[in-house]
């Protein structure tokens, strides 16, 4: 499995900043963009180019363009939807599909409840967006929903991931490629990650 931490100066000074326990909401909001926004630059390196033309001021100039495969976006709710704002800055023509998927409290399964996907997956390139990647077990189930619709290109990006999730990733869907800021410790006994940024939903939203 292709896993990307990655260490670009703006990254990690823009996750430390975030790591802030007094950051005000707006600031969480911000910085969170920020770096999904940088996450994506990261994670499209190796889209396909071709040649065109366009009209320049003195006559026509070759360019180059984004070929083929289109990205859909896939915020999972309801904090994936924190970064979708920095990724649309850098991808504001792409299509966004939103995944919502709860935990069932005796099993602790993940339960998914609403799925709106856009259509042609097959010929997209899926940026899955969660900022925390702990458990894995929602990203997994996501993946799935993602793979029995038709998509075969598959990426993740996430401010911070755990190790655990990661394994657990790799053990199930190894042909996805991650971007994450930060691959921190470990998880607590509550499934949060150390040191992580807490809550991300919460924080985002500015319900804790
Ligand atoms: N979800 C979060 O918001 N934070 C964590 O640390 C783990 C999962």
């Amino acid at each position: 499995m292709k896993v990307v931490e990655v260490r670009h100066p703006l990254v990690q000074h823009k996750l430390g900043l975030l790591r802030r326990a007094e950051n005000s909401t707006k600031s969480f909001r911000e910085l969170a963009a920020e770096l999904a926004a940088l996450l994506t630059y990261e994670a499209t390196a190796d889209l396909e180019t071709e040649d065109a033309e366009v009209q320049g001021w003195a006559g026509p100039i070759p360019v180059r363009r984004i070929k083929g495969r289109k990205i859909t976006l896939v915020p999972i709710l309801r904090a994936g939807l924190g970064m979708l704002p920095g990724v649309l800055e850098l991808i504001p023509a792409a299509k966004v599909g939103v995944v919502g998927i709860r935990r069932d409290e005796k099993t602790l399964a993940p339960v998914p409840y609403y799925e709106n996907l856009v259509g042609g997956l097959a010929d997209r390139t899926a940026l899955i967006l969660d900022p925390m990647l702990a458990t894995g077990g929602t990203l997994i189930a996501t993946i799935d929903m993602l793979k029995a619709a038709g998509a075969t290109r598959l990426k993740g990006l996430f401010l911070v991931a755990a190790p655990e999730g990661l394994r657990a990733l790799e053990a199930a869907h190894p042909d996805i490629e991650v971007y994450t800021a930060a691959i921190d410790e470990r998880l607590n006994g509550k499934g949060y990650i150390l040191p992580g940024l807490g809550d991300a939903g919460d924080r985002i939203f500015g319900t804790r």
